[in-house]
Parts: structure tokens; sequence; C-alpha cells
């Protein structure tokens, strides 16, 4: 089965809404004649209306990176799915490291925030990847097992395959050490079996992205493994030239 090959940008706590705007003005024009490949930007929640608005009719859709699993309630500083779908934003990144090691995030808490973006309509990138200690002691497969079997927990079966798993291992989140072709087709594909183990049909519909010092000059060959079916972007997604190649070498 052949899985549309997926590029994510996530910006993290960068860019006002006018030099969101500058980004997409680049952008637009690199990206409209790359053929069958999704592209996205996970963009702070300040910008997403103005990206919804500047990106509408393009092949660009606009995510969040975060939200509460409550549909509402007495939760200061947070998000609900529904306030999200509102604005027309297509989706949602979830658990991303970031937020589980500086913000506490946990795997019980994604397990109510996946399903709840489902249900409000929002597509959903759930991030997993272990740290460098966690790989040197023989953890990786123990963590990752963890992460998405909870995170999907109450997802039904039928909609498995509409979660988007971003293998982000902590070790190359900004740092310039990318995982070997060999080590990010292990931990993809073994993640895609975690995945099987509750529906193998799902598995192979279920996209599965490379995150971790993705530039122009690896994604190619990152992208091209076999159970790899994109990337989730940090520091390359932050510039249109960069970004544009790596959505060049997924077409
Ligand atoms: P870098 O591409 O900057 O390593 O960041 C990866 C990442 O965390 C994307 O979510």
């Amino acid at each position: 089965m052949s899985r549309t090959p997926f590029i994510a940008g996530n910006w993290k706590m960068h860019k006002t809404v006018d030099e969101a705007e500058q980004f997409i003005a680049g952008l637009l024009p690199r990206v409209s004649t790359a053929d069958g490949v999704d592209v996205a930007l996970c963009v702070p929640y300040t910008a997403l209306a103005a990206m919804v608005d500047s990106t509408r009719g393009s092949r660009v859709e606009v995510y969040a990176q975060n939200m509460h699993f409550a549909e509402q309630g007495a939760y200061t500083g947070e998000v609900s799915a529904a306030m999200l779908a509102e604005l027309d934003v297509h989706g949602v990144v979830l658990g991303h490291s970031e937020r589980r090691e500086l913000f506490a995030e946990t795997d019980k808490a994604l397990a109510l925030k996946v399903p709840a973006a489902l249900e409000a309509g929002l597509k959903v990138i759930l991030c997993v990847g272990e740290t460098e200690e966690e790989r040197e002691r023989g953890d990786m497969q123990r963590k990752l097992r963890h992460q998405i079997q909870e995170g999907l927990e109450k997802v039904p079966t039928e909609r498995l395959g509409d979660v988007v798993i971003a293998y982000e291992p902590i070790w190359a989140i900004g740092t310039g050490l990318v995982a070997t072709p060999e080590q990010a087709q292990e931990a993809v594909s073994f993640c895609r079996d975690l995945v099987a183990d509750r529906s193998k049909e799902q598995a192979e519909r279920t996209r599965i992205l490379y995150g971790g010092s993705m530039k122009p000059d690896n994604a190619g060959e990152l992208i091209a493994l076999p159970d790899v079916d994109g990337g989730l972007i940090g520091g390359a997604s932050l510039d249109p030239q960069p970004f544009s190649a790596i959505v060049a070498a997924a077409a």
C-alpha cells in the first residue's frame, strides 16, 4: 500500500504573526508545484488564525502544537480541540518531547488528547522517541512501546491509521546529530509493528515520520527508507528555502 509522504515543520516558539506572514509569502511559490507530498506547519497559537487565512487554497495545512483534552473548563492558559477546529486549523502535534520534558506532558494525558483531537475533526501527529541514555541502556523499544500503546489506547481501531506518528530520538533534536538510516529504519519499523499489534491493516495506512536534525542534505536518504513516510522538521522549517528543499526531496 502506498502512503503519501508528509513533511511537517514545527516552528516551536518561533515567529510573530508578522514573521509568519513573511515566511508564508516566501514558501507558497516554492512548494506550489511539489506533487505527491502533504505539507503542514505547526505554528504558535498566536499565528494560527493568520496562517489558516494565508494558506487557504494552497497545499499547506496548519497545525497547532498542543491542546487540552477537556472540552472546556477551569484550565487557565489551555486551549481545547473545539477552539482549534473553529479556526479551521487542520491538526495538532501532540506529545512533543519538549512538552513531555519541560511541561510534564504524560502518556496518560496523551491517551485522552489523541482521541479528543480526532473527535473534533483534527488530524494528529503523535511524537515519540527515546533519550540517549535510554538508547544506551537498551530501553528504546520499551519507551516506544509505552508511548505508542498509551497514546493510541483510546483510539478506535478503524481510526488508528489516521494518526501520524513522529519518531524523534531526543538526542537528535536540535543537536545536528541525525539518526543513521539503519537506526531510523529500525525504530520506525518497530513503531509500525506496535500499531500492527492492534491492526495490520491500519499499520499499513499509518504514516510514520522521522524527526531530529533533518536537513535538505539528509532528508532524501531518510525519506527513502521503506518505513519512513516523511519528516517532522524543527530548525530547518524556520526558513522557506531549506524547508521547501525538504518538501522537494519528498515529492
Ligand atoms: P530539529 O529539526 O531542529 O532537530 O527539531 C526536530 C523537532 O523537534 C521537530 O519537532
